[in-house]
């Protein structure tokens, strides 16, 4: 997070709050969650989108609630004139619930069901994004029956391999999202919409390659072929799309080996060739909507542990390393386990001179694979009763938790100006039994 110092008494603060009134106060784990981080990174990103389409047909950015939702969250990026992106009936709840006006949410999902249709179309969203067949007839009968008009979007698969984890690219042929360019299902959605389905008013395409990227060219070939169908649609039918999304998948720094550029550099990089394209196939410039999650909720918490055990294992070839359990693990933090991801860690009680160790945090899981950091050289000294700290844990981490081995969940700080608040309460033990039916 932005403002994560180390005070005179070698303990990490927080805006303004030192990481051990933290752990008195609200226990350990805890995500702790730096809310002008927050809501900076929400401003830059619609600033910048802003900026480099104000001459174009303009844009919006619309947070997308999967990486992490709660009620506050939705209300600050209400605040700061972004959009939401919800996937589900439970975020759409949290949507409606912080007052975010129905026509600033996108609806994602692929299959949604009809209660989450009915409720979206109920409430007037801003567009749902149709990703089957299925819901188009669904969708169309919904809005019928409703007597209304749904805005949508069609997804379009556009065939691009994005670098990055397999299980979080959506853009290659063989995977369960969208409409495939290649195969001309996403034209035959298009045209079925246009055709069939008056109640549905088509308002743009969309595309969204995958997560956690960092090669622009992925977003060019996606902008790229995305353009030639809008541009195609416009020759066949004679219909202007007024919008176009590009989805999200901004990738961020977990560790010192990436270096993500910055919201402005990425808006003008695409407006760039957003319009380049469209003069080449002679359309205008649709308005167009992104979908950052990660990069405007991940670097703004890090989750706060305690270290319970530290057990030293021999390795082959003489080198030893540490194991630093933490009193969380894969419960709160899945993504080491799911995706192989890198995050470090920090000592963050206090200062210590002793020389590192190679150290691995892991959790209090019943379960080898259980690791939320896989290598960090801690320094050798750390011991039970130390906190570490675990930057970059905005984005699904808290949005992936489970409740494995009975382990309630951590709760969400949020600190501004030397105050914190619960913004998320802890789950307790009672909360988990209160579902069991006795
Ligand atoms: N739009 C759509 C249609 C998406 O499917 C996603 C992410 C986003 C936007 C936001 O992507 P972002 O800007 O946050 O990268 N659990 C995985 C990430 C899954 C991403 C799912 N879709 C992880 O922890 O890496």
């Amino acid at each position: 997070a932005g403002s994560v110092e180390r005070g005179a008494d070698g303990a990490l603060t927080v805006g303004g709050t030192s990481v051990l009134d933290l752990a008195r106060e609200h226990g350990t784990p805890a995500y702790v969650l730096d809310e002008d981080d927050f809501r900076t990174r929400a401003r830059a990103f619609r600033d910048a989108w802003a900026t480099a389409y104000g001459p174009l047909a303009g844009a919006d950015v619309y947070y997308a609630g999967k990486a992490f939702l709660c009620t506050q969250v939705a209300r600050w990026v209400r605040d700061e004139g972004l959009h939401l992106d919800v996937c589900s009936g439970g975020e759409l709840a949290v949507a409606q619930r912080a007052g975010m006006p129905p026509e600033r949410i996108g609806v994602h999902g692929n299959n949604k069901s009809m209660a989450e249709l009915e409720r979206a179309v109920a409430l007037g969203v801003g567009r749902v994004v149709v990703d089957s067949a299925e819901e188009i007839e669904r969708l169309a009968a919904v809005a019928q029956r409703l007597g209304t008009t749904a805005r949508v979007m069609v997804r379009v698969t556009v065939g691009v391999e994005a670098h990055t984890h397999e299980f979080i690219a959506t853009a290659h042929e063989d995977q369960k999202f969208g409409f495939s360019l290649g195969s001309g299902a996403a034209a035959d959605a298009v045209r079925r919409i246009l055709a069939h389905a008056p109640h549905l008013e088509l308002v743009g395409l969309h595309s969204h390659i995958g997560s956690q990227i960092f090669d622009t060219a992925g977003f060019e070939v996606s902008a790229r072929r995305v353009l030639g169908l809008h541009a195609a649609v416009a020759q066949e039918h004679g219909v202007r799309l007024p919008e176009l999304d590009l989805g999200g998948g901004f990738g961020i720094a977990y560790t010192t080996e990436h270096d993500p550029l910055p919201p402005h550099e990425l808006a003008s990089g695409m407006a760039a060739i957003v319009e380049r394209e469209c003069r080449g196939l002679g359309v205008p410039v649709p308005r167009v909507s992104v979908e950052p999650g990660r990069a405007i909720a991940g670097p703004s918490t890090f989750t706060l542990y305690e270290v319970g055990t530290v057990k030293q294992v021999d390795l082959d070839g003489g080198a030893r390393r540490a194991y630093v359990s933490v009193d969380g693990g894969m419960s709160d933090n899945i993504r080491t386990a799911l995706y192989e991801a890198s995050f470090s860690c920090t000592l963050a009680s206090r200062r210590s001179e002793a020389p590192p160790r190679l150290s691995r945090v892991v959790g209090k899981h019943c379960e080898s694979g259980d690791i939320v950091v896989m290598d960090e050289f801690l320094p050798a000294d750390v011991r039970p009763g130390d906190l570490l700290a675990v930057p970059g844990t905005g984005a699904y981490c808290r949005a992936l938790s489970s409740q494995y081995n009975h382990v309630p969940r951590p709760p969400v700080l949020a600190v501004r100006d030397g105050v914190s608040r619960v913004i998320v309460r802890r789950e307790t033990v009672e909360d988990l039994l209160a579902l069991d039916v006795p």
